[in-house]
C-alpha cells in the first residue's frame, strides 16, 4: 500500500481500537466476533505501521472499565489475547515487533501474564514499538505513578521537591516513550475513555466514523494526512 503523503508520519501514533461490538451486531454476530476481527484489523495496522516507519504504535485494547462486561465477552476477549500472544511470540522473528505491555497485568490469568512477559523480553532487541494497553487506565496509572513517587520520598531515594513533570513521566507505564502526536478513535464515539490522559496533552485526536474492525491502511493514511492539516502551537502563536 503505498503512502499518500509525502510527509513523515509521526513518530508515535495511539488508537483506541473502539467499534467491534457494533459491528458484530449490524452483522447479527456475537460481540466476540468483533473482537475476533478486531484483532485481524490490529495485525493489519501494525504491519502497515511498519511499513510507513511509525516508530511506536501503542493500542487501548483493554480498559480497567472493561471487567463490567459480560464474563463471556471478557473471557472472548482474554481468549483472543492469549491466541494473539502465542502467534507473536511464534512469529517474532518475521515481524520484529518490540512489545510493551501498559497497563495492571496481575488481574490477568498467570498464563496470560507469562505471554505477555515472553513476548517483551523476547522482542526487547527490535526496533519498532508496540505498546500494548491491557487493563490500562490513565487515572489508573497516573494514581500509581503518584504512590511510587511517595514510596521513593518515603524510603528517602529523593524529595517532594525534586518531582518534576520529566520525573513524573519516569513513574507512568510510558517511561522512555515520546508522548504520541496523533491519537486516533475510530467507531465515532469523540471521547478519551480513560486512554493516555498524561501523555496527550498535545496530541492531536482525529475521530473517524469507521469501525474498528473495518479500519484498513487507507483509513490511516487519511488520518495521517489530517494531522498533518494540523498546525500544533503548543501554547505558542
Ligand atoms: C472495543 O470495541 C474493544 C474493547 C473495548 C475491548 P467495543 O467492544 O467497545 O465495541 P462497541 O463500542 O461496543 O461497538
Ligand atoms: C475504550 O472503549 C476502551 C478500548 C477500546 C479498549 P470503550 O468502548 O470501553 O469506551 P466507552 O465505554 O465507549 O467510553
Ligand atoms: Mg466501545
Amino acid at each position: 500500500m503505498a503512502q499518500t503523503n509525502e510527509l513523515a508520519p509521526p513518530r508515535h501514533i495511539a488508537i483506541i481500537m473502539d467499534g467491534n461490538g457494533r459491528w458484530a451486531k449490524q452483522r447479527g454476530l456475537p460481540r466476540t466476533a468483533g473482537h475476533s476481527a478486531g484483532a485481524e484489523a490490529f495485525r493489519r495496522i501494525a504491519n502497515y505501521c511498519r511499513t510507513l516507519g511509525v516508530e511506536y504504535l501503542t493500542v487501548y485494547a483493554f480498559s480497567t472499565e472493561n471487567w463490567k462486561r459480560s464474563q463471556e465477552e471478557v473471557g472472548g476477549i482474554m481468549l483472543l489475547l492469549r491466541r494473539y500472544l502465542e502467534e507473536a511470540i511464534s512469529d517474532m522473528e518475521k515481524n520484529k515487533v518490540r512489545f510493551r505491555f501498559f497497563g495492571d497485568l496481575t488481574r490477568l490469568s498467570p498464563q496470560l501474564q507469562k505471554l505477555c512477559a515472553d513476548a517483551q523480553n523476547r522482542s526487547k532487541d527490535y526496533d519498532v514499538q508496540v505498546n500494548f494497553c491491557l487493563n490500562y487506565g490513565g487515572r489508573d496509572e497516573i494514581v500509581r505513578a503518584a504512590r511510587a513517587f511517595a514510596a521513593d520520598v518515603q524510603a528517602g531515594k529523593c524529595q517532594v521537591s525534586d518531582l518534576t513533570e520529566e520525573l513524573f513521566g519516569d513513574y507512568l507505564y510510558s517511561r522512555d516513550v515520546p508522548d504520541p502526536e496523533l491519537i486516533i478513535r475510530p467507531s465515532g464515539e469523540m471521547r478519551t475513555s480513560n486512554f493516555l490522559l498524561w501523555q496527550s496533552a498535545y496530541s492531536e485526536y482525529v475521530f473517524m466514523d469507521v469501525l474498528w474492525p473495518d479500519f484498513g491502511p487507507e483509513d490511516l493514511d487519511k488520518a495521517i494526512e489530517e494531522y498533518h492539516r494540523r498546525n500544533r502551537r503548543f501554547g505558542g502563536v
